[in-house]
C-alpha cells in the first residue's frame, strides 16, 4: 500500500477546519472559507463553536497573525519576512488552507525562475500543431489562483531577477494577467491573492524593486523571544514530527530539548545567557528550525542505534552538523565555546564530552 509522506495541511487539519466552518457566524470576505476572526483561531489555538479543539499552530504573537490576515483581505498582497527557519512557510500553508482550502498553489522562486514560471508556459508540441490556443497554453500556479480566486505562494520571492518578480506588479495592481499572444487576458477572481516569502539573512537575494514593495505589506516573523518560548514550539513541533515518522519519543525529550536550545542561543546570540561572556557565532543561523531538526535526527539514531535511549552521544553529531556549517571557522567558534562555557556548567558534562569527542 502506497501512502503520502506528507499530506498537504488542509488535508490534514480538515477536521479542525470543518468545524471552524460550521460554527462561524461572522462576516466572510468575498472568497473566503473562514472569517478572518476563525482563520486566526485556526493559525493560534483554541476551540471551535461545537467545542472542537483546535490544535496551535503558530506560537508567537497573535498581533502579526492577525495583521497578517487583515492584509489579505484587503488588495494589497502579504511578504512574510524574517530570517531562516522562523515559520514563514509554515505560515503560509497554513493561512493559505484556512483561508482558501488549497495550500498546494506554489512557486518555489531560484535564480533561474523565469517569466513563464510565473506567468504562464506553452505546451510546445500543440503550439507547433495548432499555433496559439487556450489549450496550448501551461497555466501557472499563479495564473490557477487567479482563475480559481485562490491564494498563490511565492517561496522566496527575492531569488529571483528583478526582471521577473516585476511582473507581479501588474497581477497584484491590476488583477489581470495579460495573454498578448492570444489577444486575451486572464482577470483575477475574487478571492485572489499572494503570501510571498523571504528571508532576509540570504546571499544573492534580489531586493524588491519599490514598485513592488509598495503592493506587499511586510510582517516580520521574529525569532521566539525567550528560551521557554522556543522549547516550547521545539517539543511540540519535535513531537508531531516524531509521530509522523513513527517513531517513538524518548520520555527525556523535553529536558534535552532544553539543553540543546540552551546552547544554540547563547551560540545564535554571541555571549552566555547571563551576559557575562562574549561568544562568536557560527556562520550558520541555528534556528529553531534547526534545533528541531536536531532533535529529529537524534531521535531517529536513538530509536535505530541506541535501543530508544536519547542521549547527547545521540544528538551531538546532529548539534555539529548544525552548527558547523564552513568547516575550518565553525569548529573554531564550537570548540572555544566549549573550553569557555561549557566545560564548567553543571549538567552539561555529557554534552561537553559527547561535542568535544566528535567535533
Ligand atoms: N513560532 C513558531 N511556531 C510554530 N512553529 C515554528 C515556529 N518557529 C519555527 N517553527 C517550526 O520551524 C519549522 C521550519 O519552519 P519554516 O520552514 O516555515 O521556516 P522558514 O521561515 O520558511 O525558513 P526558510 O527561510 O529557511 O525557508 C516548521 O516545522 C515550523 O513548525
Ligand atoms: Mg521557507
Amino acid at each position: 500500500m502506497s501512502e503520502t509522506l506528507r499530506r498537504p495541511a488542509e488535508a490534514i487539519y480538515a477536521g479542525e477546519l470543518a468545524a471552524l466552518a460550521a460554527g462561524d457566524g461572522d462576516r466572510r470576505p468575498p472568497g473566503w472559507a473562514l472569517s478572518p476572526r476563525a482563520v486566526v483561531t485556526y493559525l493560534m489555538g483554541g476551540a471551535a463553536a461545537d467545542g472542537t479543539a483546535i490544535s496551535e499552530k503558530y506560537v508567537g504573537d497573535r498581533r502579526l497573525i492577525e495583521t497578517a490576515v487583515a492584509t489579505l483581505a484587503t488588495d494589497r498582497a502579504l511578504l512574510l519576512l524574517g530570517v531562516p527557519g522562523t515559520a514563514k512557510s509554515w505560515v503560509s500553508e497554513h493561512l493559505a488552507a484556512a483561508i482558501t482550502g488549497d495550500s498546494t498553489l506554489v512557486i518555489q522562486c531560484t535564480a533561474g525562475t523565469d517569466e513563464n514560471q510565473v506567468r504562464y508556459g506553452w505546451n510546445y508540441a500543440q503550439l507547433l500543431a495548432r499555433g496559439p490556443s487556450r489549450e496550448a497554453l501551461v497555466p501557472t500556479p499563479l495564473m490557477r489562483a487567479m482563475e480559481g480566486g485562490k491564494l498563490c505562494r511565492l517561496e522566496e520571492l527575492t531569488r529571483m531577477g528583478s526582471d521577473v518578480q516585476d511582473t507581479l506588479i501588474t497581477v497584484l495592481s491590476e488583477k489581470m494577467m495579460p495573454i498578448p499572444e492570444l489577444n486575451s487576458a486572464v482577470y483575477a477572481q475574487r478571492g485572489f491573492n499572494i503570501i510571498a516569502t523571504a528571508n532576509n539573512r540570504d546571499k544573492g537575494v534580489n531586493e524588491l524593486s519599490s514598485a513592488l514593495k509598495r503592493r506587499f505589506n511586510v510582517v516580520v516573523l521574529p525569532l521566539p523571544d525567550s528560551a521557554e518560548e522556543e522549547v516550547a514550539i521545539i517539543v511540540k513541533r519535535v513531537g508531531e514530527m516524531a509521530q509522523s515518522l513513527d517513531l517513538p519519543a524518548p520520555k527525556n525529550v523535553a529536558e534535552e530539548v532544553a539543553r540543546v536550545v540552551a546552547i544554540f542561543r547563547e551560540l545564535r546570540s554571541g555571549s552566555t545567557e547571563d551576559g557575562k561572556v562574549a561568544l562568536k557565532s557560527p556562520s550558520g543561523g541555528l534556528s529553531t528550525a534547526e534545533a528541531i531538526g536536531v532533535m529529529v535526527g537524534g531521535i531517529s539514531q536513538a530509536t535505530f542505534f541506541n535501543d530508544g535511549r536519547l542521549t547527547p552521544e545521540t544528538l551531538a553529531s546532529n548539534m555539529i552538523g548544525a552548527v558547523v556549517k564552513d568547516p575550518v571557522q565553525d569548529k573554531a567558534v564550537l570548540g572555544e565555546y566549549l573550553e569557555t562555557v561549557l566545560k564548567k556548567r553543571r549538567g552539561f558534562e555529557g554534552y561537553y564530552a559527547a561535542l568535544t569527542d566528535q567535533i
